[in-house]
């Protein structure tokens, strides 16, 4: 088989074999094929989409180029939970304990933030002592005990996903659905679970800034699982503004902790219970999802899920004081804020624009390499639908640097205020199964 004729064999709109996706996928990570022809092959794609059959093969191949997590010996039924990233989203400090009190075990590799968006392993870290290269027997063990564990990714884990991740991302070919659904579906399944809940988000904060967007590559995913014999639900949700209050790291463990508690912002609580309510679902747990959400949101309000969170913590070397006081992680050194010029109501919210400014602020990463700040971040005074007087403060900066001028200037612009009453969307846009 000669790479050239399947470049143009996709370039013509032809659909693959499977030996020839395997064929791309495995040389291409072995370092046979060279990036001018991956590229090309990658555009085509672009152009040309693929099957449904197409992308499954493409996932498995994705997957098996590197180690396939075996979580057989944890008791269970185990069930991962993947969301396409979003500003604000704390879920999974939430969602995984929520789940793992409801009894299900909850074996999970989490990735870091990169750009706008943050990442559950920069969040976790944020608690003093908290460690997230746990090798794989600690890892497997500690979910038999406490039911929760959630670790870094491994090196080995998809490594053609990463290759072609890099190539993507400097060749104008990571916008397309099956080149997406492949690459989070191939990590999904190489991370060995039994089944799958995805949060897939739409808005101005999200990948997919349409719902139309985004239910193509729920669909496209829950395919995947599908031909790949892994039960996959994909919950659309909206991310027309950050999630719940606090955008950062020790800020966002803070509010995590708040609704472990019993407390803290509604849409934030609401996700919460939705996703956890499919993920008790498809482990076995509840036998509905009416009756998993009122027994969730019934432990959530009372504080059940904290002493597993508690536990998680202690485990993995964190210092497990920081549940019981919150307030003792990281506080950033200045305070500001952005206050509003005009009376009126929150209408509409950039919420990329949100996450880019913590990340001039210090809360994420421009590139891969660099180090971020734990303290800092940002609080919204207003979400959509508020009321707002002029005056009032927007957000709250919390800042190490004394210059925070840059991300003010963004966070300035980055909303609207309508005259009259605006009522903002629902959270939860669908569900595909
Ligand atoms: N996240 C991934 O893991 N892969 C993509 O292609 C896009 C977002």
């Amino acid at each position: 088989m000669r790479m050239v004729d399947v470049i143009h064999s996709k370039r013509l709109g032809n659909e693959h074999a499977a030996e020839e996706i395997r064929f791309i996928v495995e040389k291409y990570t072995a370092g046979e094929i060279p990036d001018y022809q991956m590229s090309a092959w990658l555009m085509a794609v672009c152009l040309q989409g693929m099957t449904a059959a197409e992308t499954a093969e493409l996932t498995l191949a994705m997957a098996k180029s590197g180690d396939i997590v075996d979580l057989s010996s944890i008791r269970g039924i185990k069930v991962d939970k993947h969301s396409t990233g979003g500003v604000g989203d704390k879920t999974t400090l939430i969602v995984a304990p929520l789940a793992a009190a409801a009894g299900v075990p909850v074996a999970k590799m989490s990735g870091r933030g990169l750009g706008h968006t943050g990442g559950t392993i920069d969040k976790l870290e944020s608690i003093p002592g908290f460690r997230v290269d746990v090798a794989r027997e600690t890892f497997i063990e500690q979910v038999n005990r406490c039911k929760l564990a959630v670790v870094g990714q491994s090196g080995n884990l998809a490594p053609a996903d990463k290759k072609m991740y890099a190539l993507r991302d400097v060749t104008a070919t990571v916008d397309s659905i099956p080149l997406i659904a492949g690459s989070i579906m191939s990590k999904k399944i190489a991370a060995g679970a039994d089944a799958i809940v995805l949060d897939v988000k739409a808005g101005s904060g999200a990948f997919m800034k349409s719902l139309e967007e985004a239910q193509l590559l729920a669909q496209t995913m829950v395919d995947i699982g599908k031909q790949l014999g892994k039960r996959t639900v994909a919950v659309l949700s909206a991310m027309d503004q950050p999630l719940g209050r606090e955008v950062g790291n020790a800020n966002e463990v803070r509010e995590a902790i708040e609704v472990l508690r019993g407390g803290g912002p509604a849409d934030l609580q609401e996700i919460t219970v939705e996703l956890a309510a499919h993920m008790c679902v498809l482990g076995g747990v509840f036998p509905s999802l009416e009756t998993a959400r009122e027994m969730l949101s019934d432990m959530l309000a009372g504080g059940q899920a904290l002493p597993v969170f508690k536990r998680f913590v202690a485990a993995q070397g964190g210092d497990p004081d920081v549940v019981d006081r919150p307030e003792s992680l990281a506080q950033a050194k200045f305070r500001t804020e952005v206050q509003a010029q005009a009376d009126g109501y929150m209408a509409r919210m950039n919420a990329e624009q949100v996450g880019i400014a913590a990340m001039l602020l210090g809360a994420g990463r421009k590139t891969k390499e660099d180090t971020i700040d734990l303290a800092a971040g940002i609080t919204l005074r207003k979400k959509l639908g508020d009321p707002v007087r002029a005056g009032e403060a927007i957000f709250e900066l919390h800042s190490n640097k004394e210059d925070d001028s840059e991300a003010r200037v963004l966070l300035e612009q980055c909303y609207e205020l309508a005259d009259g009453p605006v009522s903002p969307g629902p959270l939860i846009r669908g569900v595909i199964e």
